[in-house]
C-alpha cells in the first residue's frame, strides 16, 4: 500500500465522523437529547486521529513532498488551502 492510499483510507473515517455528527446535530435540532459524553468522544476522535494523526501526516510528509515537487499552482493549494483548512479546525481547541 502506498502512503496516499493510506490517507485515502483514513479520509473514510474522517468522513464517517463528519456524517454522524451532521445526522446527531440534525437530531438534536428537531428535539432529541443531546449526549454529552458521545459529543466529548466526537471532539476527542477529530483531535486525536483527523488532526494529531492523519493531519500530521499530511503536513509532515504529503504536503512537504507536493511543495518540492510540484507547480506555483499546487503550492498555492497546499499553503492557502490545505494548511488553513488545518489551521481552522485547531481554532476550536
Ligand atoms: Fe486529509
Ligand atoms: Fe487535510
Amino acid at each position: 500500500m502506498y502512503g496516499i492510499d493510506l490517507l485515502m483510507k483514513e479520509h473514510e473515517s474522517i468522513v464517517a465522523l463528519t456524517k454522524h455528527l451532521r445526522r446527531t446535530c440534525c437530531a438534536v435540532i428537531e428535539g432529541a437529547d443531546i449526549d454529552v459524553q458521545e459529543f466529548l468522544e466526537c471532539i476527542d476522535f477529530a483531535r486525536t486521529y483527523a488532526d494529531k494523526h492523519h493531519h500530521g501526516k499530511e503536513e509532515q510528509i504529503l504536503f512537504r513532498f507536493m511543495l518540492n515537487n510540484s507547480d506555483p499552482v499546487a503550492e498555492k493549494l497546499v499553503r492557502n488551502g490545505m494548511l488553513v483548512e488545518h489551521d481552522f479546525g485547531r481554532f476550536h481547541y
